[in-house]
């Protein structure tokens, strides 16, 4: 193992490290320092090189910067676990760790100071300074302080408690000593009843109608494919849909010759009953299932889901609501929603691990629906929606990622959450109206949340997505048609990063003479 020897020179301004110091430090550091003035190893975009506590939080210490003290280090010669363990926690060359057991590294956690703040702000202040609440929140995201990240739409950003989760997980699954032999490390097979019960709580379901999956697209796919459809069946949707909702069905429909049929859904859509008046209008004997996102992709509109849900039970019609954007947006209760079956995707405003999602199936359909994926345990119907992810050998840490994402928005208060987001969006949408835009978002404050969308015509939306971002560290996305930016607003967003946002616009307009 390579070690620090005591006359190890000071590496002042070098860009890089001594020998010793660079097998430790890897070459893609930049380290500069002065004896007993600490050394700071500036690093690529910090990646947690261990799963523990302080080890996790330690190695995101100022996130782009790590910082330890010269004489620390060198003792670390003596000392070779926790020499191991910090360079480890500093996000060094993991290569150059050759003797690291648990027994080192929970040693050198307890050592290690905790950098970085995994717990919540004391709810007593949202009552006393309802910002000063939210910006505490914001210093358990490690998207850098300069960042102002209006895309939570296409994936959202875990915090330190969901970060925390992942990696204690993976150290614990990746130990291999679970007690129980026939515990072994196959978890796409087990009931995971550890992580759906707290999933059921907080969408408002029970443990057996949910199966766990990777996202919305998965879960949507499993209904399109395990639905017995005939040809000449009709499966009725809007034209807002997102690909992973469409495709899907489009695929039956070259397979088995069902027919997808769309709405439009006008921009902005004004009310609910324009809504609701459209599928009504476009429901014939043979459609046999209406599917639609709760809160489209295009625009963000939020749709009537329980009303569509009715309609859709009146006429013997199943339903599926893809809430890819709900869960952790606005409260969710799908049992009130009356749905047959929704989706989602809680990496996105859960701020669960990526590739974390779900799939509900109301009790009484669960038994009309096919496996897609399958191993053993797709024949026995008492497992339920259980059923669905029985698909082989699984990733647990992300599963315990997106537990540990629900019990902090629990702990945060879904009430407040849903208040956040629509009144950061409100204020965001006002003041681009303010300024002349066009608003693809729905006049009507009931159908619309975290996201809203203006047609900024005649701004092209690469062009000032690539300058917002290149410029100002502002990040924004928006699809086609070429003007349209969609703009979510996730509650660890400050007011400050919108004043930042709409000022940059402010900016562009005028330097592009638009
Ligand atoms: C409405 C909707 N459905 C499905 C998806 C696909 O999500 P995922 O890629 O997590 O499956 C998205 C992604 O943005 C979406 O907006």
């Amino acid at each position: 193992m390579p070690r620090l020897a005591k006359d190890t020179p000071p590496f002042v301004g070098r860009k890089q490290p001594p020998k010793g110091c660079r097998e430790l430090l890897g070459t893609e550091h930049f380290v500069f320092g002065a004896p007993g003035r600490g050394v700071h190893a500036i690093r690529k975009p910090p990646k947690p090189m261990l799963p523990l506590n302080s080890l996790t939080r330690a190695a995101y210490h100022c996130r782009d910067s790590f910082q330890f003290d010269l004489p620390e280090l060198l003792m670390l010669n003596r000392r070779h676990f926790f020499y191991s363990s910090a360079a480890a926690a500093a996000g060094l060359s993991f290569s150059a760790l050759t003797t690291l057991t648990p027994e080192s590294v929970h040693a050198a956690s307890e050592e290690l100071a905790c950098h970085l703040p995994t717990a919540l702000p004391d709810p007593a202040l949202y009552t006393t300074d309802e910002s000063a609440y939210w910006a505490a929140m914001r210093t358990l995201f490690v998207i850098p302080a300069d960042t102002a990240y209006l895309n939570n739409g296409t994936v959202g950003s875990s915090p330190t408690p969901v970060l925390q989760a992942v990696f204690d997980s993976y150290f614990e699954c990746e130990r291999l000593s679970q007690t129980d032999p026939e515990d072994y490390p196959i978890w796409g097979y087990g009931p995971f009843n550890k992580y759906r019960d707290p999933l059921a709580a907080f969408i408002g379901c029970t443990r057996d109608e949910l199966a766990i999956t990777r996202n919305a697209t998965e879960s949507n796919s499993y209904i399109a494919n395990g639905l017995d459809f005939k040809s000449g069946d009709e499966v009725l949707m809007t034209d807002q849909e997102h690909p992973g909702g469409e495709h899907p069905f489009n695929v039956r429909a070259k397979r088995a010759g069902i027919v997808v049929k769309k709405i439009k859904l006008n921009l902005p859509v004004k009310n609910a009953a324009e809504v609701l008046n459209a599928f009504n209008d476009a429901v014939t004997p043979r459609t046999k299932l209406i599917f639609f996102s709760h809160i489209t992709t295009v625009t963000g509109v939020v749709l009537p889901a329980k009303e569509i849900c009715a309609l859709a039970r009146s006429k013997g019609i199943l339903s599926a609501v893809d809430g890819a954007h709900v869960t952790g947006m606005l409260k969710l209760n799908v049992h009130d929603i009356g749905c047959d079956f929704y989706t989602s995707s809680p990496h996105k405003w859960l701020q669960a691990p990526k590739g974390s999602g779900y799939l509900y199936i109301r009790d009484e359909v669960i038994d009309r629906l096919w496996n897609t994926i399958v191993t053993e345990g797709w024949d026995e119907p008492q497992r339920r929606a259980g059923r669905f992810q029985q698909i082989g050998s699984s990733n647990v840490p992300v599963i315990a990622g997106m537990k540990a994402a629900v019990e902090m928005a629990t702990a945060i208060g879904m009430d407040r959450i849903e208040k956040r987001h629509r009144t950061m969006a409100d204020y965001l949408l006002t003041q681009l109206q303010n300024r002349g835009v066009e608003s693809w978002t729905s006049p009507d404050p009931a159908l619309r949340g975290g996201i809203i969308t203006v047609n900024a015509t005649p701004i092209i939306r690469t062009e000032i997505e690539a300058w917002l971002w290149k410029e100002k560290k502002i990040r924004i996305r928006g699809g086609i048609p070429p003007s349209k930016l969609r703009l979510s607003t996730p509650y660890y967003v400050q007011k400050a990063d919108l004043d930042r946002f709409l000022a940059a616009f402010d900016e562009y307009r005028k330097l592009k003479h638009l």
